[in-house]
């Protein structure tokens, strides 16, 4: 398949059967966009959703949550663990207000030039809360891409995932970038999982490369010993 047309395949079957009522989809508010990205780095979405809400009351805007204390903002992420996350969430507050005049920024690089944001989040972001045509790259997206092109080798090591990263950008589409990418998440954490992914139920299943193969559960290749 072609890039527009994989696309318009996965944002339909996003419509039918991704996630749709999260409540920070369908808000266009980044700050809230990129609090349940950092979370759902590491953390599951029904997890999150408890965090998110509390951490959302405490601070509804960037600008409180840059001013409250450290303390505060620990006790707020305690139990989700990854501590890292939550001092890198603070800084990022700080420096969207000191820098950007506390409006997260939608360009790719600015993003990235934040505490805790890595180019896949940044992406996210920018694609989800302000519809820029930008890819995505996290540990499901990787999955679907290995299995759909029958990409081989261990997918964090550096020439596959230069690959991979080339995929992610040639298929991303100008039109609905962000439900595109929500898509991939989707599919990735429903549909392609890591053990008995669902091949029947998958919009791609026609022209993956490791159903075809009979390779869906050697791919993506497991971190070499
Ligand atoms: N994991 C990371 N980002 C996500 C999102 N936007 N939806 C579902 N799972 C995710």
């Amino acid at each position: 398949m072609k890039g527009e047309q994989f696309a318009a395949v996965l944002v339909n079957w996003q419509t039918r059967h991704g996630r749709q009522t999260l409540p920070w989809q369908h808000t266009g508010d980044a700050y809230k966009v990129w609090l349940s990205e950092i979370m759902l780095q590491q953390t599951q979405v029904t997890t999150v959703l408890t965090y998110y809400e509390k951490l959302l009351n405490a601070c509804p805007k960037v600008s409180d949550l840059a001013a409250a204390s450290q303390q505060d903002v620990m006790q707020l992420w305690a139990g989700l663990g990854y501590y890292t996350r939550a001092r890198n969430l603070h800084a990022c507050a700080q420096q969207v207000v000191e820098r950007f005049g506390g409006v997260f920024p939608r360009d790719v690089a600015d993003l990235e030039s934040l505490p805790g944001i890595g180019r896949s989040t940044a992406g996210a972001i920018a694609s989800l809360a302000y519809g820029v045509q930008a890819p995505i790259l996290d540990g499901n997206v990787k999955r679907v891409f290995c299995r759909y092109y029958g990409v081989e080798g261990y997918p964090e090591q550096s020439a596959v995932k230069k690959q991979l990263w080339l995929i992610a950008e040639t298929n991303v589409p100008r039109a609905n970038p962000g439900q595109y990418n929500q898509a991939l998440m989707d599919l990735g954490a429903t549909r392609c999982t890591p053990r008995n992914p669902d091949c029947r139920q998958c919009p791609l299943n026609e022209s993956c490369v490791a159903l075809s193969k009979g390779q869906v559960n050697q791919l993506p290749t497991p971190k070499p010993k």
